[in-house]
């Protein structure tokens, strides 16, 4: 298709990229905004490593178009904390050691960050559903699920 110059906001800021409007979003946040925080897992939706907010809301970026992501709000794992001061979710997964390779991590701390977002005391069987799209090989999974609670502890403080 013919490439055109679409708008997305991202993190809050604006950007104009040219691109062919059926690449995957995925492809334009890593490698023409240079945000590496979205990973490709499976390209095919099922392994959750490219999930991103938009609007709010936890999407897979690997497998939609990026025109239909233009104009709304989307935010990757850059726009929630920094190494010096890390978003509450980030500090909770570095205090419960919820990593292992890490390369899930950063699609779970965003579907993380939609639940707590409109449910800021999950039970542990909200979090679970709230993941059950996000896989992670290592298999660090109660360590992720009390990351979790612990972050929802600490913003509820
Ligand atoms: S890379 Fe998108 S769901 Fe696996
Ligand atoms: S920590 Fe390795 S895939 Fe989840």
């Amino acid at each position: 298709m013919t490439d055109q110059t679409l708008t997305l906001v991202v993190n809050g800021s604006a950007h104009a990229v040219k691109c062919d409007p059926e690449t995957p979003l995925l492809y334009i946040l890593r490698n023409d905004l240079s945000l590496k925080g979205a990973r490709y897992g499976c390209g095919q939706g099922q392994c959750g490593a490219c999930t991103v907010l938009v609007d709010g809301k936890a999407v897979q970026s690997c497998n939609a178009p990026v025109s239909d992501f233009a104009g709304k709000s989307i935010t990757t794992i850059e726009g929630l904390g920094t190494a010096e001061v890390p978003h509450p979710l980030q500090q909770a997964f570095i205090d419960e050691q919820a990593a292992q390779c890490g390369y899930c991590v950063t699609g779970i701390v965003m579907s993380a960050k939609a639940l707590l977002d409109v449910n800021p005391k999950p039970t542990r069987a909200e979090i679970t559903a709230a993941l059950r799209d996000n896989l992670c090989r290592c298999g660090t999974h109660a360590r992720i699920i009390r990351a979790v609670e612990r972050a929802a502890a600490a913003m509820a403080a």
